[in-house]
């Protein structure tokens, strides 16, 4: 089995703020994130498959298909957004990390038979590099 690990590169702003919490307690909670007019981060988003080497194409993954469902499911909905308004699923659903690397696989894992309609490849992994020293893994 080999694992192929693709990186996309997106932009986006957020504001943590819950509404579980009062305004001091979202403040003491979240730190200057929760501050109201929110921020951005550039975020790297590693998606990793696995699979067997298909022996005619040499290949895990026919990566211009991982590419257009990447593109389709996640870039196109998230980058340069405000992900507190313009992506459905943060309503009612705070945008911190793991909630959106969890947003992704849900929509990656809703897609992949459309895309890759065999056993493989298979969503092995996905991970999202927020800062410098926040990195965040969600295991398929
Ligand atoms: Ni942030």
């Amino acid at each position: 089995m080999t694992r192929v690990t693709r990186r996309y590169k997106f932009a986006a702003s957020h504001r943590l703020h819950s509404g579980h919490f009062s305004g001091e307690e979202n403040q003491a909670l979240y730190g200057k994130c929760n501050n109201p007019y929110g921020h951005g981060h550039d975020y790297v988003l590693d998606v990793s498959v696995s699979g067997p080497v298909d022996a005619a194409s040499g290949q895990v993954v026919n990566i211009q298909i991982l590419d257009r469902l990447v593109g389709e499911q996640i870039l196109r909905d998230f980058d340069h957004t405000y992900l507190n308004v313009d992506v459905r699923e943060f309503g009612d659903v705070v945008p911190t990390s793991e909630n959106i690397i969890r947003v992704m696989q849900d929509r990656l894992q809703a897609h992949w038979q459309a895309s890759f309609a065999g056993e493989w490849p298979r969503l092995e992994k996905i991970r999202l590099r927020e800062t410098k020293r926040n990195t965040f893994e969600l295991a398929s």
